[in-house]
């Protein structure tokens, strides 16, 4: 049988795997942040062979792809999220035959495997930069990334306002080999991640060859970090933009650093490289953009998908729910992409706490305070994930789920200042504290050193809560939020064959009923009571019924 995309689909619509170029449109993919997922060799960071060993835990739980965040060579100043060497394992994390083996051990398990690529910026410690710095003003090796002259008689001032992500300007100074102050080179992340200039040839073609280098070794798709940033008008004078909130972007594909129109030359080149590949290889953009910008990134002549992380900013709301949904299948459907969802990841707070925190809560001074105050309500913000999670995986396009929620983890938000990792910390000079609280190592076990995560400890504390959460504790029990993963995930399947998506109106004010073909209907109640479910067969809930009624926080899906 062949569905609406044109993929083959076996009777009960699981699409055929292997070497189906569709594979990703309606997978369900789990975003593994490495350092923090297991450790086997026990120096308390997760590893590439942690990963492999925990293959058949991944395949019970029943996703399609697993998205690895960056496991490079990197000094670690962003989480690996500066990378030294595009075409290597870091040797605390493994080797490249490790990562053969775990790829194999993924494939054998029927499971893809995404790579992150973060073309944007390198580490300082990146060979061409080293060479950059050395070379000395004016050299070709400076070109390769983006050096400019100081302002002022003794170019002791920025070459402009621009500022970085993570707090502080976007410009730092070097010292020249002859020991004399310098030029400054542009990051608009860390100073330890000088970003790359794309006008430049060679850091094309490098780029194009890390792409086939993962490629040939079985990579399925790349997720791309900082999509929207690799074009920038560098054209003197230098712009002003002395903010980088999004909403200061302008939609008309000009401003001076983010989602400039060019940037879609890139993509349609490294397009020509995926397709070299049988199937080819899939693409999803992670692009801070507004949502009329996001078509071109997903588009098939580019990337192929892009992210919508509408649904990190919105409180569990009805009415923001369906806004987000409907907009998000209408851009997809514009750009012959599928739609993507996502709930939590590795940049934010996890949402199993969101939800439990009052709507529109300023989550980075509610950070500061170590989560005291206001403090969580976990019952109603565990109810709300679960709810929010069996939404999100009836819908059409693809799920990406971020490890630990399906153990339903809340953020650890009381970190001791001393372990924080992030850069944010120190660049906002101690404002704020950043992602730590949602890298916190897995709890596999709810006794041993580093709840199972490794042999020894783990690289940032773990809370004592986390043996309550543990897998071993949660594995077989049926209301747990483990089994319930492992069920919704099952059941999907049976949803993956089709695209589309009818709403049923006409329900209370506060619910949300869809329905997708073969008579599929989710349910979800935002509300404060209780509502009267339709007739049907529950096939599945995100918490107890009550005598044919769908309480309030819950999700339902029903077959007729
Ligand atoms: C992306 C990553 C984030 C990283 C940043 C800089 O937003 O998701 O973790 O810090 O890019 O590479």
């Amino acid at each position: 049988m062949t569905d609406s995309t044109g993929t083959e689909r076996n009777s009960t619509g699981m699409a055929r795997r292997s070497g189906d170029p569709n594979w990703w449109r309606q997978a369900s993919v789990y975003q593994i942040y490495p350092r923090s997922f297991a450790d086997a060799d026990g120096d308390g960071l997760g590893d590439l062979r942690g990963v492999t060993a925990k293959v058949p835990y991944l395949a019970a739980l029943g996703i399609d792809a697993v998205w690895l965040s960056p496991f490079y060579p990197s000094p670690l100043a962003d989480g690996g999220y500066d990378v030294a060497d595009y075409r290597d394992v870091d040797p605390r994390l493994g080797t490249l035959d490790d990562f053969d083996r775990m790829t194999q051990a993924l494939h054998a398990a029927d499971i893809k495997i995404i790579v992150d690529i973060v073309p944007n910026h390198s580490s300082d410690e990146h060979p061409w930069f080293r060479e950059a710095l050395a070379a000395g003003r004016g050299s070709p090796a400076r070109d390769r990334y983006i050096f400019r002259d100081g302002l002022g008689p003794d170019g002791s001032r920025p070459p402009s306002d621009w500022v970085s992500h993570f707090g502080g300007s976007a410009w730092t100074r070097i010292t020249e080999p002859s020991g004399e102050p310098g030029q400054w080179y542009l990051h608009l992340f860390a100073k330890e991640q000088p970003d790359w200039n794309w006008e430049h040839p060679e850091v094309r073609k490098d780029f194009e060859t890390t792409l086939r280098f993962w490629s040939d070794r079985g990579v399925d798709g790349f997720r791309v970090d900082v999509a929207h940033a690799l074009a920038k008008d560098m054209s003197e004078p230098l712009r002003s933009k002395p903010s980088v909130a999004d909403e200061l972007t302008p939609v008309d594909g000009k401003d001076p650093l983010f989602d400039r129109d060019e940037v879609h030359e890139i993509y349609a080149q490294w397009r020509k490289v995926f397709d070299e590949y049988d199937p080819p290889r899939s693409a999803v953009a992670e692009a801070w953009v507004p949502a009329e910008r996001r078509p071109a990134y997903a588009s098939p002549e580019g990337l192929g998908q892009a992210f919508n992380f509408d649904l990190l900013r919105a409180d569990f709301d009805r009415r923001a729910f369906r806004e987000i949904i409907t907009n998000n299948l209408d851009q997809a459907a514009a750009s012959g992409a599928s739609s993507t969802w996502v709930l939590s990841n590795h940049d934010v707070v996890r949402h199993a706490t969101r939800y439990g925190l009052p709507p529109g809560h300023d989550l980075g001074q509610w950070l500061m305070g170590d989560g005291a105050d206001p403090e969580v309500d976990y019952e109603a913000g565990l109810r709300r994930a679960r709810a929010a999670t069996l939404l999100i995986l009836a819908l059409p396009g693809s799920t990406y789920l971020y490890q630990g929620e399906e153990l339903g983890l809340f953020e650890v938000a009381d970190l001791p200042a001393a372990a924080l990792q992030d850069p944010i910390w120190q660049r906002t000079r101690r404002k704020l504290k950043g992602r730590d609280g949602c890298r916190v190592p897995l709890p596999w076990t709810s006794a041993g050193p580093s709840f199972g995560f490794g042999p020894d400890g783990a690289h940032l504390p773990q809370p004592a809560w986390f043996a309550d959460a543990a897998v071993d504790v949660q594995d077989g029990l049926a209301e747990s939020t483990l089994e319930f993963y492992r069920a919704a995930l099952r059941l999907r399947r049976e949803l993956q064959g089709f695209e589309e998506l009818t709403w049923a109106d006409g329900s209370a004010d506060d619910v949300l009923h869809f329905v997708r073909p073969g008579g599929w209907h989710c349910i979800t109640n935002f509300g404060r009571s209780h509502v009267a479910l339709p007739a049907g067969t529950c096939r599945i809930s995100s918490g107890p019924l009550r005598a044919g009624e769908l309480p309030p926080d819950t999700t339902a899906w029903l077959t007729r």
